[in-house]
């Protein structure tokens, strides 16, 4: 099919650019997508209990038009052909400025939304997955001032050329697997100037795109060497002062810089107490940072009872919730749901990669939570230490193998819900006037993504209503 109506000249080049920034843009081509197998729109807004396996397919011969980085329709090919038209003529351009792509059976997706990485550090950990096959733990290791805190010590080390290379190289990666929304947090400075040399960093990967990056202030990630050293043989006063530095040096100077649009915390038995997490995100609500929270990820921490409590965007791993910890989150979700209450949930963030790469026996309580009723979005939590995987195809994999989600809820947990975990309405669906990010999956249904487990199936990527990359090359 060529989808072209009436209309359309010049159209056989998808013409865009890599490294183009979406957005509107004046003066800008359209583009017209034509000949999908299948389109799953997942138009609707967040999905929570049953309905997180509505993908919202579109009738058969759909095709979406965009222009200026915005979803104009997503119709039936001729339709959508002149409603391009349309809108290039009422902003006064030529109506062949459309370049056309051909997805050829593909499936169409929004772009994936990647709602938890630690994009930016130096340095790797291969040699802890060889202590942990000796019989060490993750916190053992941490303990004993490697893990997280030999990372830091690369990234404080590292120019921040060096961390902008490290942050394109991977991201690059990521966008050639259909991710198009990439959340970054910082976490390996734990000082001021370190901090916000990471989110500075960020906030240059975001002007630069194609990727679109949202910073997130991890200052408290774990105690830094400085303060463990200054009181030794008393980790509960150098947890505490160190909390206090977050709070009354870190925060304010994050939340003065700008960039950063939310603030989370290592809630977990022997880092971060739910206490100290409440004080450090109180502080950083009032500052006007949205929050989020990494929550028993290891153990019952009181992590998901505190993102409940306070609203949180999202909870974050949830490898060991209490029954009680999802029950609060149940009632976010349900308050969320009455129009009296009307308050938006709190997303609950499974990063099913974490276990696996750990070896550890424990998995999400995936089924659990979507049967309570509670919004659940999948994320890599790319970092060195616990899950260096970039590609979210693979995360639906495991979430589909592992934790027994259907692709369908997968493909739900890294677009819709996805976004709204990073409190963005603007994108996630395929609907008309969200961001035009999209991607043409090389197989006849979205039930394949997860189905032909890593490989990559990610054909066409389009940011912004511009084709930025082309899976082929795996
Ligand atoms: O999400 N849990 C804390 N932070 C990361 C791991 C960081 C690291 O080990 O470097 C996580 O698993
Ligand atoms: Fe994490």
């Amino acid at each position: 099919m060529d989808g072209s109506g009436a209309h359309l000249g010049d159209t056989t080049r998808a013409g865009a650019l890599p490294g183009q920034r979406s957005g509107a843009r004046a003066g800008e081509r359209g583009l017209l997508v034509v000949g999908a197998a299948e389109v799953a729109t997942i138009a609707g807004g967040l999905r929570m209990g049953a309905a997180q396996a509505d993908p919202a397919i579109a009738p058969p011969g759909t095709a979406i038009a965009c222009l200026d980085g915005r979803i104009v329709t997503v119709a039936p090919a001729a339709e959508a052909s002149e409603a391009l038209v349309a809108a290039l003529e009422a902003s006064g351009r030529d109506p062949r400025a459309v370049d056309v792509l051909d997805a050829a059976g593909a499936t169409v997706t929004p772009g994936l939304v990647d709602a938890h990485t630690h994009l930016l550090f130096a340095g790797s950990r291969e040699d802890e997955v060889a202590m942990r096959a000796r019989g060490a733990t993750y916190l053992e290791i941490l303990a004993g001032g490697g893990g997280i805190l030999s990372t830091v010590r690369a990234t404080r080390a590292a120019s921040d050329a060096a961390l902008l290379a490290h942050g394109r190289r991977w991201l690059a990666r990521m966008l050639r697997t259909g991710t198009t929304t990439v959340e970054a947090k910082s976490g390996y400075g734990l000082d001021t100037t370190t901090e916000l040399r990471l989110l500075a960093v960020a906030g240059r990967l975001a002007a630069e795109g194609p990727v679109d990056v949202v910073p997130t202030f991890l200052g408290a990630h774990a105690v830094p060497p400085e303060i463990r050293a200054a009181h030794l043989g008393d980790p509960d006063a150098a947890t505490e002062a160190y909390v206090t530095a977050v709070i009354t040096e870190q925060l304010p100077a994050v939340a003065a810089q700008g960039i950063a649009r939310s603030c989370d915390v290592f809630c977990e038995r022997g880092v971060f107490t739910a206490d100290q997490a409440r004080r450090i995100l109180l502080a950083a609500r009032a500052l006007g940072l949205e929050i989020r929270l990494h929550a028993d990820e290891l153990a019952p921490s009181g992590g998901a009872e505190l993102a409940a409590e306070l609203g949180a965007l999202s909870a974050d791993h949830l490898g060991a919730p209490s029954a009680e910890g999802i029950a609060a989150l149940a009632r976010s979700a349900a308050a969320s749901a009455s129009a009296s209450e009307g308050r938006r949930p709190v997303v609950a963030v499974l990063l099913p990669t974490v276990p696996w790469f750990l070896g550890l026996a424990a998995r999400e309580p995936a089924r659990e939570l979507i049967e309570a009723g509670i919004p659940v979005a999948l994320a890599t939590d790319f970092n060195p230490g616990t899950s260096p995987v970039t590609s979210l195809p693979l995360v639906m994999t495991a979430a589909v193998l592992m934790l027994r989600l259907d692709p369908a809820e997968a493909l739900v947990a890294t677009t819709v819900n996805a976004a709204a975990a990073l409190g963005l309405a603007d994108r996630g669906a395929l609907v008309p006037g969200l961001r035009a990010d999209l991607v043409a999956w090389d197989v006849p249904t979205h039930a394949q993504v997860p189905y032909w487990a890593g490989t990559n199936l990610a054909r066409a990527v389009v940011v912004g209503g511009r084709l930025v990359a082309g899976g082929a090359a795996g």
